[in-house]
């Protein structure tokens, strides 16, 4: 069963094992307007700031929620202007009206979002927005390489249950969820394609990173990279959701 708390334990190995966002998803931001010198701004499930560092960048007065301690102290130590608060996103205690965004990266999949939106949607400001993103490890586009299918391989050995949310890049679906309470509206959806290099060594620190493989599944991911001659190159898919406050 995949552990929100699981990212905590790999604090270390989180920091620099994952990769970081594409530069035309923050180009897009930027071009929505998002990312504003002045402007308020919450980071929901920060992690150690792989997002809340180009908030930080942008100028924006930043605030962070990560409830692993772990975590937060690095966010702390990386960040030190932002705001951190170590809670999680359902027993937050946030003012009312004082975000004009709240982005959410790689993390809506741990909340329960009936008691998050409602206090996402007081948290923001009128004309606020929520920008909600992820990083999807996998592009079901491409045809799957060598090095997927031996993925694909490990994941079919397994019986866990499938988890009782949309798989990480089925947008349609995300979008649905955030816009079920009627608290919010889809403004812009968009989706980025990109792929990375990853020898034997970034694997196995990057599938250790993920919730649902185990330290033995990390190990034959990295197996299967040096068996593919040490280097592969995996395709990923960035998805994004932008969301009016609904007054
Ligand atoms: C996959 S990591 C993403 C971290 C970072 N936002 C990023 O872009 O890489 C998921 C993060 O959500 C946090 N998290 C899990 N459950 C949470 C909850 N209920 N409320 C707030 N954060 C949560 C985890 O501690 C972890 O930092």
């Amino acid at each position: 069963m995949p552990d929100p708390m699981h990212f905590d334990r790999h604090a270390d190995l989180y920091d620099h094992a994952r990769p970081p966002y594409p530069d035309p998803l923050w180009d897009r931001l930027t071009s929505l307007g998002l990312l504003t010198e002045g402007k308020r701004a919450l980071d929901v499930g920060a992690g150690t700031g792989q997002a809340t560092h180009a908030l930080v960048s942008a100028g924006m007065d930043v605030t962070a929620i990560e409830p692993g301690a772990a975590l937060a102290a690095r966010l702390r130590e990386r960040l030190p202007s932002v705001r951190v608060l170590r809670t999680s996103a359902e027993d937050a205690d946030l003012p009312p009206a004082a975000f004009d965004l709240v982005t959410i990266a790689t993390a809506v999949h741990w909340f329960d979002l009936d008691v998050v939106l409602p206090k996402l949607h007081a948290a923001l400001a009128p004309g606020g927005r929520l920008a909600v993103w992820r990083n999807a490890y996998g592009d079901d586009s491409v045809p799957p390489t060598p090095f997927r299918r031996r993925m694909q391989e490990i994941v079919a050995r397994r019986n866990a249950p499938p988890r009782p949310v949309p798989g990480e890049s089925d947008t349609t679906q995300w979008a649905r969820l955030l816009e079920a309470g009627g608290l919010f509206e889809v403004a812009k959806m968009d989706e980025f394609r990109w792929t990375i290099d990853l020898d034997e060594d970034a694997v196995r620190a990057l599938f250790t990173t993920f919730s649902d493989w185990t330290p033995e599944e990390a190990d034959e991911a990295a197996h299967a990279a040096r068996d593919l001659g040490g280097t592969v190159t995996e395709h990923y898919l960035t998805p994004l959701i932008v969301l009016d406050r609904v007054a």
